[in-house]
């Protein structure tokens, strides 16, 4: 196994390909996007990740990596394209996995080996790959070998975990997944773990709905305890000082291409059977409109009212507003007529135009944190109380010191708690 072809060069691809070529492989990278392809022979990236850059144009001036609109021929293919949701009823797009996979289809040999980094739905190797891979007239297997290796990083600290994490590695049968384990001893330094390919699916896809059914669940505690005239955070503390309880945070929505998406392979394809699953999901997607709810409340009938919206990503220090519940609630408070001026330290590309700090709380009725970024903890409520036209801050994520914004003459306000 020398040649490797890579199949998307997105956040999970192309440094999947990058690390692959520095450790001696000859790596050809494939995206259907031409300016990826034309970056990435630049020797430049398309994606904010620390240490990428380096290891890109470093692979690329060996001559170990070079990227194309098409495939070619190669011992291992790698396909890890987008599988997301349909908008309209929650289900699979399994569209850039099915054209991937058909596109390496003429290009197999004999001996050949192909890996699905894409999360899918369990199933997905055995009732849409292997088909697809078995129409070259090799047979899988035998010629042919299958495994799915899916992946666990966390975006800003990809190129640390895709070597340092413990992998799963499922295979069609035990030499898909033995070939799978010796190309990943690469470079991986975790351990490698085998097992049967749905298996592998499927543990790809209870890790992140295990964090969204969690994160709901303190979502739901966090409304009862506003319902109840209590702090959430104080009965998470201390319910999280039993031995074997750990309560999740709350929040204003859970965001992203995958907690938010993964759990919904489950409930389409086990609409009865996945009801808690579901009903996490739902937990999760209504907290922005609780959020607006109570920020109406706090502004009451200010005349032509304005909120400083602090953050916009999906969640702390990363600019990604994939599924973002801080876009939901600034969407839904303009439409409710409230004039949302938003900042964010890390987003470059919004639907609108950003704020700078001081032009966002200039004469605001509500503060209103809905992204963790740790520097707005270091902002001082003294100059937010010379700039703002009324001394209230909302926290939707339990982020910033009260203390503070109370002795600076803020109302503060915290999702979770009923406290008055
Ligand atoms: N980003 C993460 O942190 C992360 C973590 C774990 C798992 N995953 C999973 O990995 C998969 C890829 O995610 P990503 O974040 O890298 O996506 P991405 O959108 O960043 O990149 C995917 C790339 O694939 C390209 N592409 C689409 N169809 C193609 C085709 N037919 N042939 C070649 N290229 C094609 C796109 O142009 C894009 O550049 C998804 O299933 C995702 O759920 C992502």
């Amino acid at each position: 196994m020398k040649t490797i072809c890579v199949m998307g060069l997105g956040y999970i691809g192309l440094p999947t390909a990058s690390v692959f070529a520095s450790n001696g492989f000859q790596v050809l990278g494939v995206d259907v996007d031409r300016q990826v392809v034309d970056a990435v022979n630049a020797g430049h990236v398309h994606i904010e990740e620390p240490g990428l850059k380096t290891l890109v144009s470093a692979a690329v001036g060996s001559g170990n990596l070079r990227a194309a609109t098409a495939p070619d021929k190669a011992d291992v293919f790698i396909v890890a394209v987008p599988t997301p949701l349909n908008d309209d009823d929650k289900t699979a797009d399994m569209r850039f996995v099915r054209e991937a996979t058909e596109a390496i289809v003429p290009l197999l040999e004999p001996g050949g080996l192909v890996i699905l980094e894409s999360t899918s739905p369990p199933g997905t190797c055995r009732n849409l790959v292997a088909p697809i891979l078995e129409t070259s007239g090799l047979e899988l297997g035998r010629d042919l070998y299958l495994a799915h290796c899916p992946e666990r990083v966390l975006p800003g600290r990809i190129l640390s975990e895709l070597i340092g994490n413990d992998r799963i590695v499922g295979g069609y049968n035990d030499t898909s997944a033995q070939l799978a384990k010796e190309l990943y001893a690469a470079f991986v330094e975790g351990e490698i773990l085998l097992t049967e390919i749905t298996t592998a699916e499927m543990v790809k896809i209870v890790e992140n709905t295990f964090r969204d059914v969690n994160i709901a669940f303190a979502n739901e505690t966090a409304l009862l305890c506003e319902s109840l005239g209590i702090d959430f955070w104080q009965v998470a503390e201390l319910a999280s000082r039993h031995p074997r309880v750990n309560v999740h945070r709350a929040g204003p929505g859970v965001g992203g291409h995958c907690i938010s998406v993964d759990p919904w392979f489950l409930v389409e394809q086990f609409p009865q059977d996945a009801a808690l699953i579901h009903a996490a999901r739902l937990r999760n997607d209504a907290m922005p409109a609780h959020v607006v709810r109570r920020t109406l409340e706090i502004l009451g009938g200010a005349d032509h009212p304005k909120v400083a919206a602090l953050g916009l990503a999906f969640k702390g220090n990363v600019d990604d507003l994939r599924g973002s519940p801080a876009l939901a609630v600034v969407e839904s408070l303009r439409a409710e007529g409230v004039n949302v001026a938003v900042h964010d330290y890390f987003v470059r590309q919004a639907p609108f135009e950003l704020a700078g700090l001081d032009a966002c709380f200039e004469n605001a009725d509500c503060v209103l944190l809905l992204t963790d970024h740790a520097d707005y903890k270091y902002v001082d409520p003294r100059q937010v109380a010379e700039l703002v036209r009324t001394r209230a801050l909302f926290d939707t994520r339990h982020l910033l010191d009260h203390d503070d914004w109370r002795a600076a003459g803020f109302a503060v306000m915290l999702l979770g708690s009923g406290r008055a």
